[in-house]
């Protein structure tokens, strides 16, 4: 059984930091999607991560300090550039990748000679940070491939039995992971997520985007950010992303559609697949609201008699709206329709 603590509570926070200050692991809300965190320097409590979540071990965690004073026990060199970044999007939804310190255990960083850190923006976190005065790794704690835990009873439908703890902070705010950075070279984004690639781009001029971010890697293709080889973010349905006019669609899932098939869609288009079994998550006419709801109806979806998931999302590849559009990409192995 797993414990379920609140946020609000303090002493469920200090029990929390003393559970992870004694090597142990417990899940914890962020403003971005809950993680499974543990201490960053124990080994010990690092590989406890990966054996809740089942998670391959060459996809590498990230690291979540207070503040930007804690970076450079991490990272071997802070470029200007990650300063200009971490003083604009710190704390929040921005995760960036430095060379890393030597005593920076290989099992956090998949051995790799660089280190993902952020500082996240929700006070429970902070608090726990604080009070332990240690890095903590938190990858998104889910089951390694299902879509990220924005509540915490995503956590326990996964994780259950599995770790000590959760603490529950309520539902997250922002819904969908932080963007991941690589300033260890040209700036390059490895993944869209809760920072817009604009806003970076308003601070540093151009970044590169890594090609896995919007199409699938050649399968020789070295990864930026090791974690873009796996599925991601699936339910146990097939899903597909329909792109075009949501009329198009409709007509489509008329021929495609049976009784084991769901729509996935934003309110607005919901009425145009009546007759279908629809789930609906958030608006088009505000995309933070998509990205707030976006896992928690894919897990709606994942049940034994959905089979296709055929999944609707804005094609602008702007704003929070980029990131939504990659989750579902992901979930769908790349497989899209365009009616
Ligand atoms: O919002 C988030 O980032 C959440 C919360 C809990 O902070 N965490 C999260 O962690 O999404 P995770 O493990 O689910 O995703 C981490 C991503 C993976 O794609 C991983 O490959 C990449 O970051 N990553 C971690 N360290 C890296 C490194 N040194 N170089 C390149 N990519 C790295
Ligand atoms: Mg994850």
């Amino acid at each position: 059984m797993t414990r379920l603590l609140s946020a609000a509570a303090p002493a469920d926070i200090e029990a929390v930091a003393a559970l992870l200050q004694d090597g142990g692991i417990a899940a914890l809300p962020t403003e971005t999607v809950y993680g499974l965190a543990g201490d960053a320097l124990n080994p010990t409590a690092v590989q406890a991560i990966y054996a809740a979540k089942g998670r391959p071990a060459d996809n590498p965690l990230i690291v979540h300090i207070a503040g930007p004073d804690d970076l450079s026990a991490l990272a071997r060199k802070i470029p200007s550039a990650a300063r200009l970044l971490a003083e604009r999007f710190w704390p929040g939804p921005l995760s960036i990748v430095f060379p890393r310190q030597p005593h920076v255990p290989d099992v956090v960083t998949a051995g790799l000679d660089t280190v993902a850190v952020r500082v996240p923006a929700h006070p429970a976190f902070l608090d726990v940070l604080r009070a332990g005065g240690r890095p903590l790794a938190a990858p998104s704690a889910n089951r390694a491939g299902s879509p990220s835990s924005t509540t915490a009873a995503h956590v326990l439908h996964d994780l259950d039995g599995l770790i000590p703890a959760v603490l529950d902070g309520g539902p997250c705010t922002v819904g969908v992971e932080s963007t991941v950075i690589d300033l260890t070279n040209k700036p390059c984004l490895l993944r869209p997520g809760g920072v817009p690639l604009e806003a970076l781009r308003e601070v540093l001029g151009e970044i590169a985007v890594h090609p896995a971010v919007s199409g699938e890697l050649a399968a020789n293709a070295q990864p930026g950010a090791p974690g873009m080889k796996y599925r991601h973010y699936s339910p146990t349905a097939n899903v597909i992303v329909v792109d075009g006019d949501v009329q198009h669609a409709a007509e489509y899932l008329g021929w495609v559609g049976t009784g084991e098939s769901a729509v996935l869609c934003p309110a607005e288009e919901a009425a145009c697949f009546s007759g279908q079994r629809v789930v609906t998550y958030g608006s088009l006419t505000d995309p933070a609201t998509l990205a707030r709801g976006l896992f928690d109806a894919l897990r709606t979806l994942d049940t034994p008699d959905v089979t296709h998931i055929y999944a609707r999302c804005p094609l602008d590849e702007t704003g929070i709206s980029r990131a939504v559009r990659n989750r579902l990409l992901k979930a769908a192995a790349f497989q899209t329709v365009t009616v």
